[in-house]
């Protein structure tokens, strides 16, 4: 179905985007920015040129020129009388290598794989046989992984059953049939700002208005906002990251996380805790924030623990809520691939060798990323961060998409801060995750220097490259 969006929209969702070169480029290259990270979706009308202009405060011929260059660029398509709507990222622009043997690509925040995953693999296909005589199409999960992710719960200090337990083809699915079977049109759901984009576009998807509260590097989660957001909006469901927050990094102290609790609890919201990024401490393992909080449904995956290929997850949730998601979960899919649960079963029995290699190789990647941006950009807030897959960093103008545009056409991969915004926002943030090799950061960060002069000076001399998930 096509879809429009309003100047007032499109201005919000534009957020900072110029820079100091010619001001039509600047919002051709910030809508492109829209494009590429599908803020903007293919086919959606744009407001006509004279809206646009007034929304932004901008003359008409301004905005006529950035949709002249944006349709020589091929983003967007004009029919007279019927105005102009975005097109397909099919092609390439010249310029740009996409396929170029050194890009780095750091849209994705993904470790590469466990290194003993492939002999896991091998293991399990060697008892194939046994395998492949199961029924299959199994909506709840092997009983021997639901046995085991309940065994892992406990030993967290969680009571946990396997009848609590509900395995998805990783936590991405996980958090789209919670918002389906959990919200009903219009109703609320409280994320946080900035956030993991996925989850909130599945909330989106799901009809949910989303609230959001913020949460900083440096302050943590915005207890004042979250009370109010809370009491005034009562939302039926909020989505959190209380451990190594996705992009920040923050994890809630036991102040924030009863806050919290408190709020929801009065709301009457259920909370879910999405621990996706939960288990990657560098600096030891934090206390869980929700441990002493009830009827809290979190969701696991091992999407970043052992690899994103994995396509394992599950929803650990009260029967009665498993029971209505396995009713309602056909419409999305059939259950998850048996092989890769049965390799579930192995990893988790080793997960302390997992979760070891994990921490160095984050450690090394955080340490390496850390100091090499201190050195190239010194006017940037660097953040400290005990664990996770990311420096939400702080910069020192709301420029974020004119440098990821800069830093594309040198062959590096971002997403702009406002990708991870609930409301629009962020333009003064980037995401960089340390999940690459430290070859890979530290020539980022040279890269990202070099493209913070251009972004500054100009606003921008990149255009747009291909869509990616942000994960
Ligand atoms: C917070 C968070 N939740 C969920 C996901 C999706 O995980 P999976 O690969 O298990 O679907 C990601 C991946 O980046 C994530 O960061």
């Amino acid at each position: 179905m096509d879809s429009r969006i309003s100047a007032r929209s499109l201005a919000a969702a534009l957020g900072g985007w110029r820079g100091s070169g010619p001001v039509y480029e600047a919002l051709a290259d910030a809508i492109r920015l829209l494009c590429l990270d599908n803020r903007l979706v293919p086919h959606t009308a744009l407001p006509a040129e004279r809206e646009l202009a007034a929304a932004l405060g901008l003359s008409r011929t301004t905005v006529a020129a950035a949709y002249a260059s944006l349709r020589d660029t091929a983003h967007i398509r004009s029919i007279r009388g019927s105005g102009s709507v975005t097109l397909p990222l099919a092609r390439r622009d010249p310029g740009i290598r996409p396929g170029q043997a050194d890009a780095i690509d750091l849209q994705q925040a993904s470790p590469p794989a466990w290194p003993g995953l492939a002999g896991v693999f091998a293991e399990v296909a060697a008892r194939a046989t046994t395998l492949v005589a199961r029924a299959g199409y199994d909506v709840v999960g092997q009983r021997e992984l639901r046995e085991a992710v309940a065994r892992r719960y406990r030993e967290r200090g969680l009571p946990t059953r396997a009848e609590e337990v509900l395995v998805t083809p990783g936590a991405q699915s996980a958090i789209h049939l919670l918002a389906a079977v959990l919200t009903a049109r219009a109703d609320r759901v409280l994320l946080e700002t900035p956030t993991y984009p996925h989850a909130a576009d599945a909330f989106r998807r799901a009809g949910g208005r989303l609230v959001s509260v913020p949460v900083t590097t440096r302050d943590g989660w915005d207890l004042d906002r979250a009370e109010q957001a809370f009491a005034r909006t009562l939302p039926t469901l909020a989505y959190l990251m209380p451990t190594f927050q996705n992009p920040t990094g923050r994890t809630m102290t036991p102040v924030e996380a009863e806050a919290i609790a408190r709020a929801a609890d009065r709301a009457g919201t259920i909370l879910i805790a999405d621990e996706t990024t939960a288990e990657l401490a560098i600096d030891g393992p934090p206390a869980d924030p929700f441990a002493a909080v009830p009827g809290v449904i979190r969701i696991g995956s091992l999407g970043k623990t052992v690899w994103g290929g994995l396509r394992v997850g599950w929803i650990r949730a009260p029967e009665e809520t498993i029971a209505r998601l396995a009713a309602a979960r056909p419409v999305h899919d059939l259950g998850t691939p048996e092989f890769e649960q049965a390799v579930a079963v192995e990893l988790l029995a080793r997960m302390t060798e997992i979760v070891a290699q994990r921490s160095a190789h984050l450690r090394a990647g955080r340490d390496a990323l850390t100091a090499a941006l201190r050195a190239a950009l010194p006017a940037w807030r660097v953040p400290e961060v005990a664990g996770g897959v990311s420096l939400w960093v702080g910069l020192d103008a709301p420029l974020s998409a004119p440098l990821v545009m800069a830093a594309r056409a040198r062959g590096l991969y971002l997403s702009a801060g406002a990708r991870f915004a609930v409301e629009g926002g962020h333009d003064r943030h980037l995401r960089v995750p340390f999940t690459a090799p430290v070859d890979d950061l530290e020539r980022a960060a040279a890269i990202l220097a070099e493209s913070w002069s251009v972004a500054a000076s100009t606003g921008g001399d990149g255009r747009f490259e291909r869509l990616e998930a942000v994960v």
